[in-house]
């Protein structure tokens, strides 16, 4: 391989392991006086007991919902400002993390209502490097890599906002498997395959860099090998702590090369037919494998167990299927692509894919799907 120069950033302090979440009293006793958990409802006993445990934490903020809002951030920003916090501790999957990491994107300026904080979300004012606020990142699904980007995906009524900022990096995150044992299994498929599609669109992304590949490789090899036994034995515990570190690796991986063409056709997808996040970007993602075939994916193919890149795609297609995903634009319940396929290739993420799709070409991919 050629090694050229490149740039790998990454600040946060990374706690892997069954039971890491046992470390939180020590870690709040060396880094917090004044501490906030917002977690998932789902996970609110876990964080009653966290909170007995560990006299930094001063109270529990449950109420934020998938596809999280800046209602939520407003909510949670009233809260750590009221406790006078330094320390967020995001419990949950990508939507209550999201929602911490905006929140200390926004606390230095203390913007006290949603107008204030519609300029931030719109991007009118951009958000200070710094904060006086940690975020504690504790992931409860295996998926978004949210905590060890520099992501925040929250949306006002219909308008979800993907934007990225130094500042929303977690200080800190406690990756503990233990905790996505009760994801239930449509939901662990999906934020699996959130992770496979970042993994491979980190592969093939035209930022890729040989930290990245190792990582998306790695990543790939580990999603592979355990999704479904995740999906099918949510309570075995190995297939668990192989899909959190698979879901770890990818997020580090396009953490530095940004997602592809899957995650740019997820947002018309979200958007237009209401698919969870993961569902939208799997439902490209054999199309994608097809358009960006090269002799480097080929290789990844043979090294995470497939004996080309065709079987690969065919595996893709029977998870999503043994989960009741949809796969092909009949789902979708349409015919025609051509305004869906206008919006993909529209998508400022299109352009990090290593081919350009045309609006035909996408309309192309869509009908190919399933087929
Ligand atoms: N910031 C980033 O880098 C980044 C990357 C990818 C996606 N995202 C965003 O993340 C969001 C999706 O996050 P997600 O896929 O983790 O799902 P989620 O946080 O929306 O949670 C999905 C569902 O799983 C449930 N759940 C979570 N953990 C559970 C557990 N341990 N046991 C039982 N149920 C549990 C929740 O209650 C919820 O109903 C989307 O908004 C997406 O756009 C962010
Ligand atoms: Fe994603």
């Amino acid at each position: 391989m050629n090694i050229d120069s490149f740039l790998y950033k990454q600040n946060s302090c990374i706690h892997f392991g069954v039971d890491s979440t046992k470390k939180m009293g020590d870690i709040l006793f060396k880094t917090s006086a004044s501490a906030i958990i917002a977690c998932d409802p789902f996970l609110k006993p876990f964080s009653l007991k966290l909170k007995e445990e560990c006299p930094q934490i001063k109270d529990i903020f449950s109420e934020i919902e998938p596809n999280p809002q800046l209602t939520g951030v407003m909510k949670l920003l009233i809260l750590a400002s009221l406790h006078k916090c330094d320390t967020i501790i995001a419990i949950g999957g990508g939507s209550v993390m999201d929602t911490a990491k905006f929140v200390k994107g926004v606390y230095s300026y203390k913007p006290m209502d949603i107008p204030e904080l519609l300029k931030f979300f719109r991007q009118e004012v951009p958000f200070n490097v710094t904060s006086p606020i940690k975020i504690i990142a504790v992931p409860s699904t295996a998926g978004t890599g949210a905590e060890v980007t520099s992501v925040s995906v929250v949306s006002h009524g219909d308008i979800k906002n993907t934007i990225n900022s130094p500042v929303f990096l977690p200080d800190i995150c406690v990756i503990d498997p233990t905790l996505t044992l009760t994801v239930p299994p449509r939901v662990t498929m999906i934020t699996g395959l959130d992770a496979l599609s970042h993994a491979l669109e980190s592969f093939w992304n035209i930022n890729h860099q040989p930290i990245t590949d190792l990582l998306a490789k790695e990543a790939a090899k580990h999603i592979f090998s355990n999704l479904s036994n995740a999906y099918n034995e949510g309570r075995e515990l190995n297939s668990r702590i192989g899909m959190s570190y698979g879901a770890l690796l990818a997020g580090l991986a396009f953490s530095q090369t940004r997602t592809a063409g899957c995650h740019a056709a997820s947002y018309p997808l979200s958007m237009i037919f209401h698919l969870a996040h993961g569902e939208a970007c799997a439902f490209t993602l054999a199309g994608f494998i097809r358009l960006n075939n090269d002799e480097r994916l080929e290789e990844l193919a043979r090294e995470v167990g497939f004996s080309d890149t065709n079987e690969m795609e065919n595996y893709v297609v029977s998870l999503q299927r043994i989960a009741g995903l949809k796969t092909t634009i009949e789902d979708l319940g349409i015919s025609d692509t051509y305004h869906l396929s206008k919006l993909c290739v529209e998508h400022p993420l299109m352009k990090f894919n290593p081919v350009q799709p045309s609006v035909t070409d996408m309309q192309e991919l869509f009908k190919s799907l399933g087929k």
